[in-house]
């Protein structure tokens, strides 16, 4: 197929992603957006794919798709919705060795490229310099010639410096999803994937050393007469170490930004890979993946008071903070189900605060069936969503969305969080860190700072958990133990229905 109709494919399919993402920005329209970019991912692979000259390669794209396609599948239709993050975590990761594989390929297609170095002496005048270079320039363009490479030692070194990048962004982009991907999943035993930081002493340190060593291989790399792979693959091991190390320092209650910062790096990744394949729609998507992902992290560090710098610097400056789960706070008072049912006939507000425990009890039908009673009662229901709760953006959306609870009914924290105080009751269904006052109250908490669903000035508040576990950031709650807290324990599906059964 000639050059114009692949570019206007191009084109289309990077409009498309653009929609795609102007579509997710509202509930309202994320489905179109959703399938926005559905059609342009597959243009985007007809645009590539009629672009494979060779009936061999033809054969190994389907081969890999049809497997790389059949794994996909089948995991997907496993995952559950509450594992959904560890396999974005996941995805990312696949993202970042790509773009490994991808730099190393491209490493290795060059072949041997001698190119002539030039030696300046300070007394050396610009004239002489620029002399120098020229002689430089000619004779690598010969030696570039020579051996069978089109491109201008410029453009070489270009393309070497994208090749160190890509390789570099994705080593780290690797580790540092599959550190994510453990922290996400919480069954490993391995440290570097418990939700507690790992703050190595002198890590940061540590991190800086990573980046300088880099900078040097990078020169060592560039300025050699034939780039060497030595370099190269030291600064792989280093970025390797160096996504690991960056990640498992931070804890679990900033693993939103987390997520969201290995999501922008994918991007970039990707758009590096589409450097050093020289293929404009890799460039362009991988720069939307790339800079959304950063607008999130953004937005994720706003919502959770956290320095942007100090999150993707693997947790600088938060060594004070300290956990502890099992802290002794007093007594709870517990409630029954049907004392919570009696205690609901009686109120005429109701705010619900939904948090992870609602995605892992699948209580969202229930808890849309028990707004439904409510309303048909006359009392004003409402639900308070904070920015991080679940374990991904979003997440406590799309389950009310999927019972169909009205979005005008569904509150971000910043629009209802002064309206606790004049509300009867509080149903906190599954949250736990979000719902935290120590966010407030204690400076050294690991959560110090994060905005919270001030749940506590309500008149009553009943908490759905099966225990008195701490939430994903470790640290007990003392809303769990105020005057006019009341703990109702189980699964959350099971007390709401029980409840909506008693109304
Ligand atoms: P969490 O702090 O994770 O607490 C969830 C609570 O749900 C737990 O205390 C658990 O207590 C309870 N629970 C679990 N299964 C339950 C069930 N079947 N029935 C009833 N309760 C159940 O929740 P949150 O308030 O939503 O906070 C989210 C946390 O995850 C934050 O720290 C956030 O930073 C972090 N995080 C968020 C994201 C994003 S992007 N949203 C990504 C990664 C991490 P029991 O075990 O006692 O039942």
């Amino acid at each position: 197929m000639v050059a114009g109709p692949i570019h206007m494919a191009y084109i289309l399919a990077a409009l498309l992603f653009i929609m795609a993402l102007a579509g997710l920005s509202k509930q309202e329209t994320a489905k179109y957006g959703c399938l926005s970019g559905m059609v342009g991912m597959a243009i985007a692979l007809v645009a590539t794919f009629v672009q494979v000259e060779s009936g061999s390669g033809f054969l190994l794209i389907i081969v890999a798709m049809v497997i790389g396609g059949a794994i996909g599948i089948f995991v997907a239709r496993r995952v559950a919705m509450t594992q959904m993050p560890e396999m974005i975590a996941c995805l990312h990761s696949f993202v970042g060795l790509a773009a490994v594989l991808v730099g190393y390929n491209s490493f290795l297609e060059l072949g041997p490229t001698v190119q002539d170095t030039i030696t300046v002496s300070i007394g050396d005048s610009p004239a002489t310099i620029v002399a120098m270079l020229d002689e430089a320039n000619k004779a690598n363009a010969a030696a570039l010639a020579a051996v069978g490479t089109s491109m201008s030692a410029a453009e070489l070194n270009t393309h070497l410096v994208e090749i160190f990048l890509g390789i570099f962004i994705g080593a780290v982009t690797f580790t540092g999803s599959i550190v994510a991907y453990g922290k996400l999943n919480g069954t490993y035993k391995l440290r570097v994937f418990k939700s507690a930081p790992l703050m190595i002493p002198g890590g940061h340190l540590l991190n800086l050393a990573a980046l300088i060593v880099s900078f040097f291989l990078l020169i060592w790399f560039m300025a050699a007469a034939n780039p060497p792979l030595f370099p190269l693959v030291v600064m792989t091991l280093i970025a390797f170490a160096f996504g690991v190390h960056l990640v498992a320092a931070i804890g679990g209650a900033d693993m939103p930004v987390v997520i969201s910062m290995l999501n922008s790096y994918s991007g970039w990744a990707a758009a590096a890979s589409g450097f050093m394949l020289s293929n404009d729609l890799l460039i362009v998507t991988g720069a939307l993946v790339g800079s959304s992902g950063a607008i999130l992290s953004y937005i994720m560090c706003k919502a959770m008071n956290r320095s942007f710098m100090s999150v993707i610097m693997g947790g600088f400056g938060n060594e004070g903070a300290a956990t502890d789960a099992d802290e002794e706070m007093g007594e709870y008072h517990e409630m029954k189900t049907a004392d919570v049912a009696e205690l609901l006939k009686n109120s005429s507000s109701v705010i619900i605060a939904p948090g992870y425990g609602m995605a892992v009890s699948q209580a969202q039908n229930a808890v849309a069936q028990l707004t439904e009673k409510l309303q048909a009662r006359g009392c004003q229901v409402r639900f308070a969503i904070h920015p991080v709760a679940g374990r991904l953006p979003g997440h406590m959306n799309v389950l009310l969305a999927e019972a169909k609870v009205p979005y005008d009914i569904v509150f971000e924290m910043d629009e209802i969080n002064d309206d606790f105080e004049n509300t009867d009751t509080v149903l906190v269904i599954g949250a736990n860190d979000t719902v935290n006052p120590a966010a407030l109250e204690n400076p050294n908490s690991p959560i110090a700072g994060m905005p919270v669903l001030e749940v506590w000035k309500a008149r009553n508040v009943v908490v759905f958990k099966r225990s008195m576990n701490a939430g994903y950031a470790g640290v007990q709650n003392p809303l769990f133990f105020k005057d006019n807290t009341y703990m109702c324990f189980g699964d959350a599906k099971k007390s709401v229905e029980e409840i909506v059964s008693g109304i």
